[in-house]
C-alpha cells in the first residue's frame, strides 16, 4: 500500500475519493506502459512483407467492397468490371492508410509537445513516449503498404491545414487534443474491428496490419479516455464551451474522412454524385455507419457533458448525433 493510501483512512470522504482516483490513474498508466514493453510490434520484423502470399495484386477479389459497405452495395459499384471493383476497394484502403499516417504524424508531434510541458514526475510522460514509438511503427507500416499498392494517394486538404491548430491544442488545451486523438482513433478502430469480425476472407496483409493496429490502439484509446475523465471535469465554463464547440466539428470531420472515398478516389473512378448521395447522403447506410463508428467517443461526450441536450442540435446538423446509450 502506498503512503498516500495508508493515510486515506484519516481523510474526509471527498479527499479520499480523489486519492483513490489518483492511484487508479497511476496504476492504469503503469499497466499500459508495461503492456507496451511486453506486447509491441515492429513494422518490418513483424509483417512478412516479402512472403509471396502477402504480395498485392490490385485485381485480387479480396479487395472488393462487400455489400455491407455503403458504396459496395450500390448498383453502380456492382456493375463495374471485377478488376475495377477490386481496384476501388484497394484504393480506398490505401487512402485510409495514407490518412492514417498523416493523422499519426500530427498525433506524435502533439504527444511530444504535450509531454515536453509536463511536470518532472508526471505519470503521463513515459506512456506518451511509448505511444509515440508505437505510432511511428504504425506509420512505417501504413507507408510501406501504400508504396506496395503502387497507387497514388491524396489525403483530403483539411488534414494538411489543421495540423498547426491541433499542435496548439496539445500545448495549451490538452483536453481538446485528446478528443482529437479519440476522433481519429476510435472510428479507425471500429472499422478495423468490424472488418476482422466480418467473417469475410481478407487479404493476409490487410488482416495482419489490422490486428497489429487494433491491439495497440486499444491502449492509446484507454489512455485518452482516462485522461479526459480525469481532467475535463476540472475545466472552467469558458473552456468547456470551447471544448464542446470544437470537439463536435473535430468528430464530424474525422469520422467522415475515415468512412467514405476521398475526392481523389471519386475523380479517379468517376463515381457519380448520385451514387455518393445514395451511399453516404442523409438516411443512407454510410450516414448510419458514421454514427456507429462514433458510438464510443460520443458516449464519453455524453458522460462528460461535452454533448448535452443544448448541444444536440449541432450534433444532429452534422449527422453525428444519437441519444445517449444508442449507437445510431
Ligand atoms: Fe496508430
Ligand atoms: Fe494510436
Amino acid at each position: 500500500m502506498s503512503a498516500a493510501a495508508s493515510l486515506t483512512g484519516e481523510l474526509p470522504q471527498e479527499e479520499r475519493a480523489r486519492v483513490d482516483a489518483d492511484e487508479a490513474y497511476h496504476r492504469l498508466l503503469a499497466r499500459l506502459s508495461h503492456q507496451s514493453v511486453v506486447k509491441h510490434y515492429d513494422a518490418y520484423a513483424d509483417v512478412p512483407w516479402d512472403d509471396p502470399a502477402y504480395a498485392i495484386d490490385p485485381d485480387d477479389p479480396r479487395f472488393e467492397l462487400s455489400d455491407a459497405d455503403p458504396l459496395g452495395a450500390t448498383a453502380w459499384y456492382l456493375s463495374q468490371p471485377q478488376p475495377v471493383r477490386a481496384r476501388i476497394g484497394l484504393h480506398m484502403i490505401a487512402t485510409f492508410a495514407r490518412i492514417g499516417w498523416q493523422f499519426e504524424s500530427v498525433l506524435k508531434r502533439g504527444l511530444l509537445e504535450y509531454a515536453l510541458r509536463l511536470p518532472e514526475n508526471a505519470p503521463e510522460f513515459r506512456y506518451c513516449y511509448h505511444e509515440v514509438i508505437e505510432e511511428a511503427q504504425h506509420s512505417l507500416i501504413f507507408h510501406e503498404f501504400v508504396q506496395r499498392t503502387g497507387l497514388a494517394t491524396k489525403p483530403p486538404w483539411i488534414l494538411g491545414v489543421g495540423d498547426r491548430l491541433v499542435l496548439g491544442f496539445a500545448r495549451r488545451f490538452p483536453e481538446l487534443f485528446f478528443f482529437f486523438v479519440l476522433a481519429g482513433e476510435d472510428p479507425i478502430d471500429y472499422t478495423q474491428r468490424e472488418m476482422l469480425q466480418s467473417g469475410e476472407e481478407l487479404h493476409p496483409l490487410v488482416e495482419r496490419i489490422s490486428r497489429i493496429h487494433v491491439t495497440e490502439e486499444a491502449r492509446h484509446i484507454a489512455f485518452a479516455r482516462h485522461y479526459l475523465r480525469r481532467n475535463v471535469p476540472k475545466l472552467s465554463g469558458l473552456k468547456m464551451f470551447i471544448l464542446r464547440l470544437r470537439t463536435t466539428f473535430v468528430m464530424a470531420i474525422a469520422s467522415r474522412m475515415m468512412s467514405r472515398p476521398t475526392g481523389h478516389v471519386v475523380r479517379t473512378y468517376g463515381i457519380p454524385s448520385e451514387v455518393l448521395r445514395e451511399a453516404y447522403g442523409p438516411g443512407s447506410k454510410g450516414a448510419e455507419y458514421i454514427k456507429r463508428a462514433l458510438f464510443k467517443p460520443r458516449e464519453l461526450c455524453w458522460e462528460l457533458g461535452v454533448l448535452n441536450e443544448r448541444w444536440a442540435p449541432l450534433w444532429k446538423r452534422l449527422g453525428i448525433y444519437a441519444p445517449q446509450g444508442s449507437p445510431v
